[in-house]
């Protein structure tokens, strides 16, 4: 089970779980010594809430949809995935103060983004998305011809999309941005096409009624967000990707 914050000191080590296949949030980059290694926006808020327990960071990556059971088995001590709150997920899980928001695009092959202009227009279409995300819920109830296609990680949608076998992708509008300037040329966000229903923020999940790791996490992420240090992670992380390409 889930361990508490006098636990996690104990062990002097805190264990985030993450899907690192979404830059700028989390994505798996070469070290000096050609190691993998996890970074990203999210990977900077761990280690601020490492810093303010005062153990090391541990990140662990594994596929979106093993993050929530993760975190109720006690795998993970917590989750940060740029996962977006759901009232659904809030019966599971305990949510943190949001650091960002945004909303999910749709992208599709360079050229055929004049194409669409509403979000009907995808209905009927086969639209790629990542397994057990809020965009594999949204397309599901709201384009019920739509194919939907789930996927457990996000570089699989980008090669499907490139391979004609989805027609389009719909992923967080911050990630379609990098991925389109990796794929430059090849692939392409549709602008301004959004569903109705405003999404929520992105939050750090933990497990239910850990009330002193909550506080703890609520407090690094308020003063994150208020002293203007989650913009510079999103900076940082951004030019990183792009020079990492
Ligand atoms: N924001 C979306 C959600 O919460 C997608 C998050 C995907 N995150 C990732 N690291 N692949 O469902």
């Amino acid at each position: 089970s889930a361990k508490t914050l006098e636990q996690i000191k104990e062990e002097g080590k805190l264990v985030v779980g993450t899907s690192a296949d979404y830059p700028p949030f989390e994505w798996v980059i070469l070290d000096e010594n050609g190691d993998s290694k996890i970074v990203g926006i999210d990977v900077d808020i761990a280690q601020l809430i490492a810093d303010e327990i005062g153990v090391e960071l541990v990140m662990e990556d594994m596929p979106f949809d093993s993050l929530i059971p993760s975190v109720i088995s006690g795998r993970i001590d917590m989750t940060i995935a740029g996962m977006t709150y759901t009232e659904e997920r809030a019966k599971q899980i305990d949510f943190s103060e949001q650091y960002h928001q945004s909303v999910s695009n749709f992208v599709v092959l360079a050229g055929e983004e004049g194409k669409y202009t509403k979000v009907e227009d995808f209905d009927g279409l086969k639209i790629g998305v990542q397994k057990g995300t809020v965009q594999e819920q949204m397309v599901t109830e709201n384009l019920p011809n739509a194919e939907v296609v789930s996927m457990q990680k996000t570089g699989l949608l980008i090669e499907a999309l490139k391979t004609n076998k989805v027609d389009a992708i719909f992923i967080d509008d911050i990630v379609t941005i990098e991925f389109v300037a990796v794929n430059e040329g090849q692939i392409a966000v549709v602008a301004d096409v959004v569903f109705e229903n405003p999404e929520q923020g992105k939050a750090v999940a933990l497990a239910k009624d850990n009330k002193e790791l909550l506080e703890l996490v609520n407090k690094v992420v308020l003063e994150a967000v208020e002293s203007g240090k989650i913009t510079e992670f999103i900076e940082a992380n951004v030019s990183l990707q792009a020079s990492s390409n």
